[in-house]
C-alpha cells in the first residue's frame, strides 16, 4: 500500500500490541499464512523425527570392521536432529499450533524417509539421501517464507546449514569405506 509508512510509529506498535494477546508471537506484521505455516512445518517436524530414529537406530546397529567412528557420527546427528525437532516444535507452538508428534502417519507427513540399510556402506548412503531430501526441502521452504515470515525462515536456515554438514559428513564417510571419490571430478 503506498501510504503505509516504512515503520510503524510508536504508539500504533504499542496499542497493537496490546490488542489479541491470545495470538502471541503473531501479530499483525506477521504476512504469512499462519496455519500453512504450522502444516509446513508439521512436515519439518515429521521430517526430523524420522531422522532421529533412523540415525538412532543406526549408531546401534553399526557393526563391522571400523564402525566405532562411524557409529559415534550417527549418534551425534541423532542428537543435533533431535535438537531440530525440539526447535521446530517449538515454532509451532509460538504460532499457535500443537506440534504433532502422533506416530500414525510420520511417514506420510515426512520428506525423508526411514530406511534401516543391511551394512554400514548402505546405512552411510541412506543417511545421505535422507540428508539431500532435507536439503531440498528447506531451501524450498527458505524461500516460500522470505520476508513474510522471518522468524520460521531463520529457524529453518540454521538447520539447512546443519543438514548440509551432515550430508557432507555422510559423503566423507562414504568415500572413506568405498575408497574412492563419489563426486566426478
Ligand atoms: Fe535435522
Ligand atoms: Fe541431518
Amino acid at each position: 500500500m503506498a501510504d503505509t509508512p516504512f515503520l510503524t510509529d510508536v504508539k500504533t506498535l504499542r496499542d497493537r500490541a496490546r490488542q489479541h494477546l491470545d495470538q502471541g508471537a503473531v501479530t499483525p506484521t506477521y504476512k504469512g499464512d499462519v496455519s500453512k505455516t504450522i502444516d509446513l512445518l508439521q512436515s519439518v517436524l515429521a521430517t526430523e523425527l524420522v531422522c532421529v530414529l533412523r540415525y538412532t537406530m543406526h549408531a546401534i546397529a553399526a557393526t563391522g570392521i571400523s564402525s566405532e567412528g562411524v557409529k559415534s557420527e550417527f549418534a551425534e546427528h541423532a542428537r543435533e536432529e533431535q535438537e531440530h525437532m525440539m526447535a521446530v516444535a517449538e515454532r509451532i507452538n509460538q504460532l499457535g499450533g500443537r506440534p504433532n508428534f502422533n506416530p500414525e502417519g510420520l511417514l506420510t507427513r515426512s520428506a525423508s524417509q526411514y530406511t534401516e540399510g543391511t551394512n554400514l556402506v548402505d546405512m552411510i548412503k541412506e543417511n545421505l539421501i535422507a540428508e539431500r531430501i532435507a536439503v531440498d526441502h528447506y531451501r524450498e521452504l527458505i524461500r516460500y517464507f522470505g520476508d513474510n515470515d522471518p522468524g520460521t525462515r531463520i529457524l529453518i536456515e540454521g538447520i539447512l546449514v546443519k543438514e548440509e554438514e551432515h550430508a557432507n559428513d555422510m559423503h566423507d564417510l562414504l568415500v572413506a569405506h568405498e575408497g574412492r571419490p563419489m563426486l566426478k571430478e
